[in-house]
C-alpha cells in the first residue's frame, strides 16, 4: 500500500531495488580507464562497485540493478558467477579463498542490467532503470562515491533507509562542502526539520559559488520516489547539455517532499585522484588483515609535517 509522504502511518512502500549508473567513461582516470570500466578500480582488495553494491546489501536490498554501458563487461563479470576460477578453489581445498569469490553475489542477490545507449546525463542513466524499477520507491548509488558510516553504525544507505520509514519521502544525502567546491555537487536548500534533515525547497546543479544556495552539496546516494521517472521524462537537457537528475528532482519537490539528510559518516569522491587515495589509505589502515602492517608503515615513512 502507498501512503502520502508525510504521513504519519508508517507503512511506506519497502525499499527492493538500488540501480548503479555505472555507464560513464570516468576520463579523469585516464589511462587506467582506457579498457578497465572505472567502477572495476580497486580499493586495496575491493573495486570501488562493490563496496556501493555491499552498502546496498547491508541495508537490506536485494536487487541490484546496473545500468550499463559499452566495455563495462567486467562489472557483469564481477557479479557472476566465475565457475573456472571456484571449480580450481574448490578442488585445491582453498574455502577461504572460495568462500570470498562467493561473497561477491551471495544466493539471495538478484543482479540485473540495463543498457545505457548514449551517455546523456544521470537523470538519463536513471531513466533507462525504470523497466526493471516499475512504480516503486528505489535506491541510487553512485559508486563514485565511496561512503562509510560510523565505526560500529549503520552504513549510509541504512541510515537513509530508516529515515525513509519514518517519512516516506524521498532522501538525497547531503554533507556541507567548502565554499570553492559548491559548482562540483547538486546543492540544495530549504527549512530545516531536524538536526540531520532539511525539507528540500531549492536543489540546483553544480551553481557558481556566488548563486549557491547553501554549501549544503548532495552525495551520490538517493531514495527516490518512482514519480521521479515521470519527471526526467519531462526535462529538457539542462547544465552540460545533460538529463541531470537535479532537474528532476527540482521538478518531484514541488508536487511532494524531498528531504535532505545529513549522514553519519564520510564520502570519499573516487571520481578524483585525490578521493581515490583518501579512500585507499583509509580502508588499508581498517582492513583486518593488512590495516595493523599498514598503519605500522605509514608512521616510519619520512614525511615531514
Ligand atoms: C552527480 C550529480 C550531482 C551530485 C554528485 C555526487 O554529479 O549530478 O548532483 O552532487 O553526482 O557525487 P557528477 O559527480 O556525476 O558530476
Amino acid at each position: 500500500m502507498r501512503s502520502s509522504p508525510d504521513s504519519h502511518q508508517a507503512s511506506f512502500m519497502p525499499i527492493r531495488k538500488a540501480v548503479f549508473p555505472v555507464a560513464g567513461l570516468g576520463t579523469r582516470f585516464l589511462p587506467a580507464t582506457k579498457a578497465a570500466p572505472k567502477e572495476m578500480l580497486n580499493v586495496v582488495d575491493k573495486p570501488i562497485i562493490q563496496y556501493a553494491v555491499e552498502e546496498a546489501y547491508a541495508a537490506g536490498i536485494r536487487h541490484m540493478v546496473f545500468v550499463t554501458g559499452r566495455s563495462k563487461r567486467a562489472i557483469e563479470d564481477h557479479f557472476d558467477t566465475a565457475f573456472e576460477l571456484e571449480s580450481e578453489l574448490e578442488a585445491a581445498g582453498k574455502n577461504a579463498l572460495l568462500e570470498v569469490v562467493r561473497s561477491v553475489k551471495p544466493d539471495d542477490m538478484v543482479v540485473t542490467y540495463v543498457r545505457q545507449p548514449r551517455a546523456l546525463g544521470l537523470g538519463h542513466a536513471v531513466l533507462c532503470a525504470e523497466p526493471l524499477v516499475g512504480a516503486q520507491p528505489f535506491a541510487v548509488l553512485l559508486a563514485d562515491d565511496l561512503m562509510t558510516g560510523l565505526s560500529g553504525g549503520p552504513n549510509v544507505l541504512t541510515q537513509m533507509v530508516q529515515a525513509y520509514e519514518q517519512s516516506g519521502a524521498s532522501i538525497l544525502a547531503v554533507q556541507e562542502v567548502p565554499e570553492e567546491h559548491v559548482s562540483r555537487y547538486g546543492i540544495v536548500a530549504g527549512q530545516t526539520l531536524n538536526a540531520q534533515t532539511t525539507r528540500v525547497e531549492r536543489i540546483v546543479e553544480k551553481p557558481k559559488p556566488e548563486v549557491a544556495p547553501s554549501r549544503l552539496a548532495v552525495a551520490g546516494r538517493y531514495i527516490l520516489s518512482g514519480d521521479i521517472f515521470d519527471e526526467i521524462r519531462n526535462l529538457p537537457k539542462g547544465v552540460g547539455g545533460e538529463i541531470q537528475l537535479t532537474d528532476a528532482i527540482a521538478s518531484l519537490l514541488q508536487k511532494q517532499a524531498v528531504h535532505a539528510f545529513a549522514y553519519e559518516g564520510k564520502r570519499y569522491d573516487c571520481g578524483s585522484k585525490e578521493g581515490f587515495l583518501q579512500a585507499t589509505v583509509e580502508m588499508a589502515l581498517q582492513h583486518p588483515q593488512v590495516g595493523a602492517f599498514f598503519r605500522n608503515y605509514l608512521k616510519e615513512l619520512p614525511i615531514q609535517a
